[in-house]
């Protein structure tokens, strides 16, 4: 096996010497934290050989407990892991309960249990009492609690109710928290090449600091800061050879409802080709406006917003492709975000109007960490369009 990192190192020999009750490890994507803790674990449940003692894995869901913890501990141990009925596992001779910890009252299935270690992944996409109760079970003499994590926004619990109290003792003097923090610089072992893409394709700001340089940062100020007019305008679409068109839909009535059509070319290069923003506009214009851009592109998807499901029930009436987007904010605004900082997402100037005061007003709210519901109308119908037409591309490459 490869050595530990230096920054491995120092987690491992603090595990071993200081012996803190929770260990967290916050940080950087792809920086080395989640290998440590599972060799940390390993170790740890060694130690209580066949002793049927249990254990805890906990994780978002089934799924992602199955992708970022029981894959590598399989290729560690040598051996298969199948969950049995009741989501264990066993290891060395104990059992390890794999609990989805998401739900507020995941916390439930973990309630009456004694366990004598629990190693949490993915810590804010958790539940606070989940991990609480998590944390309350491990009560086995020298049960011990990991937890791994990127960052989130400052106030998260998982920040101020364990990281910010790094070196906290317990009244005998042992320490009952230590935090450690990771860049993606911490992990040696990945190839320059692939750290120096990754920093090209991560948009600036907040993406930035939390993915790279593992900082907890609120977002702030303006939520596209890699749209640049001078390289994303472009003027015609001369020579461009267009592989594919889509279009994203947003519902609006007060607010601008909005329709965009996206090209495709034949490089992933994605241009932003027509703009359709109004309001006080009732369905039957939107049916008008898509069955004009179905006669011009073809019997193209149309990627809506879900939250007026009769609004798409009538465009499939209307034989038009439509189909509810992917919604997620933060994901969505990532990649697209990530496409202006790679420059593989053009605006024909010329087309747009609304797109232009929005890309400049659209900013982020400090305390929610999502963006501020205005100046978003345009933006969400390009957002839904990007971020669902590209999902089953980023199914095939890993999630990013
Ligand atoms: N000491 C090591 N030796 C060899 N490979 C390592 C070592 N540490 C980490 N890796 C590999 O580097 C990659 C990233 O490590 P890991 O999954 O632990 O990162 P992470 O910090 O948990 O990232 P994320 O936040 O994305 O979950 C993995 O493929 C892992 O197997
Ligand atoms: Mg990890």
């Amino acid at each position: 096996m490869a050595d530990l990192t230096p920054k491995q190192k120092e987690v491992w020999d603090c595990f071993i010497k200081e012996q803190p009750k929770i260990l967290l490890a916050s940080g950087a994507k792809r920086a080395g934290k989640t290998f440590v803790f599972i060799l940390l674990y390993l170790m740890h449940i060694a130690k209580f050989e066949n002793q049927g003692l249990s254990f805890i894995i906990g994780g978002s869901t089934q799924a992602s407990i199955r992708r970022n913890v029981l894959n590598d501990m399989e290729e560690i141990l040598g051996k298969e892991l199948k969950l049995d009925k009741t989501n264990a596992i066993s290891v060395f001779g104990n059992k390890v309960y794999c609990f989805d910890g998401t739900n507020a009252d995941a916390w439930k299935k973990a309630r009456g249990f004694t366990a004598a270690g629990a190693l949490l992944n993915e810590g804010t996409a958790l539940h606070d009492t989940f991990v609480k109760e998590v944390i309350s079970r491990c009560s086995y003499p020298g049960a011990r609690v990991l937890i791994d994590t990127n960052p989130e926004n400052p106030a998260h619990f998982v920040k101020t109710d364990y990281i910010d109290k790094d070196g906290q003792k317990l009244k005998n003097g042992k320490i009952n928290i230590k935090a450690f923090h990771f860049t993606v610089f911490d992990n040696i072992y990945l190839d320059e090449e692939y750290v120096e893409s990754i920093i090209a394709s991560t948009p600036t700001g907040m993406f930035t600091d939390r993915d790279i340089y593992g900082l907890w940062v609120a977002a702030e100020g303006v939520v596209y800061k890699d749209f640049n007019k001078d390289k994303h305008y472009i003027d015609d679409i001369e020579g461009v050879n267009f592989v594919r068109y889509f279009a994203g839909t947003d519902w609006g009535y007060e607010h601008h409802g909005s329709i965009v059509v996206i090209g495709e070319d034949d490089e992933g290069c994605f241009y932003l080709l027509e703009e359709h923003a109004h309001q006080h506009q009732e369905i039957d214009f939107w049916v008008d406006v898509a069955n004009d851009i179905k006669s011009r592109y073809g019997n193209i998807f149309f990627y809506c917003d879900s939250a007026r499901p009769e609004h798409v029930k009538r465009f499939r009436r209307e034989r038009i492709k439509a189909v509810n987007a992917d919604k997620a904010v933060v994901s969505g605004i990532e990649e697209v975000a990530r496409l202006f900082k790679t420059d593989q997402l053009k605006v024909v100037k010329s087309k747009v109007s609304r797109f232009d005061k929005e890309i400049y007003m659209y900013v982020w709210n400090e305390t929610t960490g999502e963006p501020v519901k205005q100046w978003d109308d345009v933006l969400d119908s390009l957002r839904y369009a990007i971020y669902t037409h590209t999902k089953p591309q980023r199914r095939k490459t890993g999630g990013r």
